[in-house]
């Protein structure tokens, strides 16, 4: 059984505005989800209406198998870490960490117990006597997360928790934080906008777009398998880029047909675009292949060269669009330069021109 089940909840707002439109999602037990998409798609919303926080337009929440839609935020066993902490500037860390145990009414050893353990664990042991403006945004970030487990939630969700973080911080925190979830295995639900982020902690990836889910994957499915050109171009770095081409038969072969480029396909290829004219054909920057001869698919020019350490986006222009592809750095390129490529055909990306659906 899943421990959260969405049966298609949505959101209004001032009956005008739809926050969330009607999603439906399972959370299985100790998994990690997270919520990815940009600005405004719904992933606040829908973390509020989970936590009680946010009345539900339609559809039901269930946690464990209970009916929670209605349920007032403390009485469904969820805990959640927002962007901004919420943490009491007042309060020692020992204090913010028990508060709601105290609340709870357990015995006081076994708070003490409880605090010192999840302290330990997101490494603030030390300082569970100061107060949270004795400590860095990183260690706050932690009294905030502290303080949710230490209740043992049913379920743990936690809204851009790493946003208010430096760069380099951020990234340390995400592997800290998948750390604390293979040793709680709390059932948690994750918020970013960072494609990254998400490919790197994520079990399952829910793609969210103006309210709806658009994709729920593994971060191989939305990266190998993306069900759109909106998540295409929504995952990896550089994104996925694009190409309207016809596809054609010559001599009993299929051949996709650019302005600036002709690539054959192979039988597997060739099936999976039986019947259509026209397509748009996606290539991820790592599946242009430099051919160094020069006699590669795709010939161009060097448009831009922005080093990245082990390898470069080497940006060209094709029919006045930007391409960007990856190469590694031992070749040396400057603007100008003639360049060719091939594509790694075994990872090409179909999408229908109409519905901007993969075709597979
Ligand atoms: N209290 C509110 N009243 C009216 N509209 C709201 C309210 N809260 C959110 N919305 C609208 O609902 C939609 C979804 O907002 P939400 O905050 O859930 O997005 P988000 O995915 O969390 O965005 P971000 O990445 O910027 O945090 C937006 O169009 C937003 O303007
Ligand atoms: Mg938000």
């Amino acid at each position: 059984m899943p421990v959260l089940e969405l049966k298609d909840i949505a959101k209004q707002y001032n009956k005008r505005v739809w926050g969330v439109q009607g999603m439906s999602l399972d959370v299985e037990d100790k998994e990690f989800i997270v919520f990815l998409g940009p600005s405004g798609c719904g992933k606040t919303t829908c973390m509020r209406m989970i936590a009680g926080l946010e009345e539900t337009t339609r559809g039901s929440i269930i946690l464990q198998g209970k009916d929670i839609t209605d349920l007032p935020p403390r009485d469904r066993g969820i805990s959640m870490v927002f962007q901004n902490y919420a943490i009491w500037p007042h309060m020692t860390v020992y204090d913010n960490i028990a508060f709601a145990l105290k609340l709870k009414k357990l015995p006081s050893s076994e708070i003490k117990s409880r605090v010192e353990e999840v302290a330990d664990m997101v490494k603030i042991g030390t300082m569970l006597s100061r107060f949270p403006g004795q400590m860095s945004g990183g260690q706050q970030q932690r009294v905030a997360l502290a303080r949710a487990l230490a209740v043992r939630p049913k379920l743990f969700l936690m809204d851009e928790p790493l946003s208010n973080l430096d760069a380099k911080l951020r990234v340390i925190m995400r592997t800290e934080l998948k750390a604390i979830h293979q040793r709680t295995e709390a059932t948690s639900i994750f918020v970013t906008h960072d494609q990254s982020e998400a490919m790197s902690m994520a079990d399952r990836i829910v793609i969210m777009k103006d309210g709806e889910i658009v994709q729920v994957g593994t971060p191989e499915d939305v990266y190998f398998r993306s069900a759109d050109i909106f998540v295409a171009g929504f995952i990896g770095t550089p994104p996925t880029n694009f190409f309207y081409v016809d596809v054609k038969k010559e001599n009993g072969c299929t051949i996709l047909d650019h302005e600036f480029f002709k690539a054959e396909l192979g039988k597997e290829d060739s099936d999976r675009l039986s019947g259509y004219e026209e397509i748009v054909l996606g290539v991820r920057p790592e599946d242009f292949i430099l051919n160094k001869e020069g006699n590669g698919i795709l010939k161009s020019q060097v448009l831009v060269v922005e080093p990245q350490g082990a390898h470069q986006v080497v940006a060209l222009e094709v029919e006045g669009n930007i391409i960007k592809t990856l190469v590694p750095s031992d070749h040396s390129l400057r603007p100008g330069d003639n360049i060719s490529f091939d594509f790694d055909m075994r990872h090409l990306h179909f999408f229908d021109k109409q519905t901007e659906k993969r075709i597979s």
